[in-house]
């Protein structure tokens, strides 16, 4: 059978940080609500110019420069993204030619906050059915540019940023299997229902969000996917080291952590400095527990992720 494993990640996030007591200058809101509902401290925005192709980018050379490959090495790049750069061409393809590279296969994929999942389960199978040796898959978002800066319901929980990693060929099992959903019933539940319509987006530009039924949902599907990645595996929570979930809210993470028996400690939890930043977080938090030593080679890893569409999914594997 074919392994795979993570050779390498890497992240960016735009240098411009919002704090919460900015958004109060903003919006009818308070510290004090924003920390106590969603546990989000600050969010990076990024500026007028810099686009979802720049942070997959810087993230993706990090990435590479981890895994010891060179970009022209990459026979298959996926970009996960909700905000891409243009209505066409796709993000990958942008980021193809940022890289310096090209004749690889190169798309987009959309689903929302689960993308980086779907990026990730799509290259699974790519590779294990031969010609792809390795693959970047980069989850990138300017996701605040879906915010209405009025709508103190939505404006508090999103940030920008972008996660990458490289997936090789090798000879030890690293990616154990990855599970994917979707149910497209509970499309008005989170959406940004708009269209290019004769140069304008008809009719709302902005995210629209029912909370409430969102953290209802969130919390059953991620709790599902992840004993479906378990029992697929035939393992026990406990045998996991790491649960590395999407980064939504602190609320979302710990029902997500209470339901699995998973102990808090052992999630990675990077959202009160983030935001959501969708089909960034996981790899955004993946990368940053890599880098500060959380994460280590060997260990056996869950990451989960619920989004709009709905879509959900898992990948359990061993680092
Ligand atoms: N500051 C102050 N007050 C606020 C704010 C804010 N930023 N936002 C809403 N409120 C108010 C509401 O207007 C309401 O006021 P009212 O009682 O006078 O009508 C009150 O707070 C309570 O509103 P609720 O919506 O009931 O608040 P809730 O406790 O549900 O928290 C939240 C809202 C944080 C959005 C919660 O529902 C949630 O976390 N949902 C999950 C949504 C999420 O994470 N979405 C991310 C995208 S989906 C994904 O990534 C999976």
């Amino acid at each position: 059978m074919t392994h795979i494993r993570i050779s390498g990640t890497g992240s960016a996030l735009p240098p411009r940080i919002v704090s919460n007591h900015d958004l109060e200058q903003r919006v009818n809101t308070s510290d004090a609500w924003i920390r106590e509902r969603t546990g989000i401290e600050q969010r990076h925005v990024a500026d007028e110019g810099i686009m979802t192709s720049d942070l997959a980018t810087q993230a993706a050379r990090a990435a590479l420069d981890a895994a010891g490959i060179a970009a022209s090495d990459v026979d298959l790049l996926i970009v996960a993204t909700t905000t891409p750069d243009m209505v066409f061409p796709s993000t990958a393809c942008i980021v193809q030619a940022k890289l310096g590279i090209g004749g690889c296969i190169a798309f987009d994929i959309q689903a929302v906050c689960t993308g980086f999942l779907y990026g990730l389960a799509t290259a699974e199978r790519f590779m294990r059915a031969g010609g792809v040796r390795h693959a970047l898959v980069i989850g990138a978002e300017t996701f605040t540019r879906l915010l209405d800066w009025n709508d103190r319901g939505t404006c508090v929980l999103f940030g920008d940023g972008a996660g990458a990693v490289v997936l090789s060929l090798a000879d030890q099992p690293g990616l154990l299997s990855s599970h994917l959903h979707a149910d497209g019933h509970h499309v008005g539940m989170l959406c940004v229902p708009g269209h290019v319509d004769g140069g304008r987006i008809q009719p709302s530009p902005f995210v629209h969000m029912d909370g409430q039924a969102v953290f209802k949902f969130a919390v059953r599907v991620l709790d599902e996917v992840c004993r479906e990645a378990l029992a697929a595996n035939d393992c026990s929570i406990d045998a996991v080291d790491w649960l590395i979930p999407h980064q939504a809210n602190t609320r979302i993470l710990s029902s997500t952590a209470r339901r699995l028996g998973i102990d808090e400690q052992r999630v990675v939890v990077t959202v009160p400095k983030h935001g959501n930043t969708s089909a960034a977080s996981v790899p955004l938090a993946l990368d940053t527990a890599v880098r500060d030593g959380r994460v280590q080679r060997g260990q056996l890893l869950l990451l989960t992720a619920v989004g709009g569409g709905f879509t959900w999914g898992s990948a359990l594997l061993r680092f």
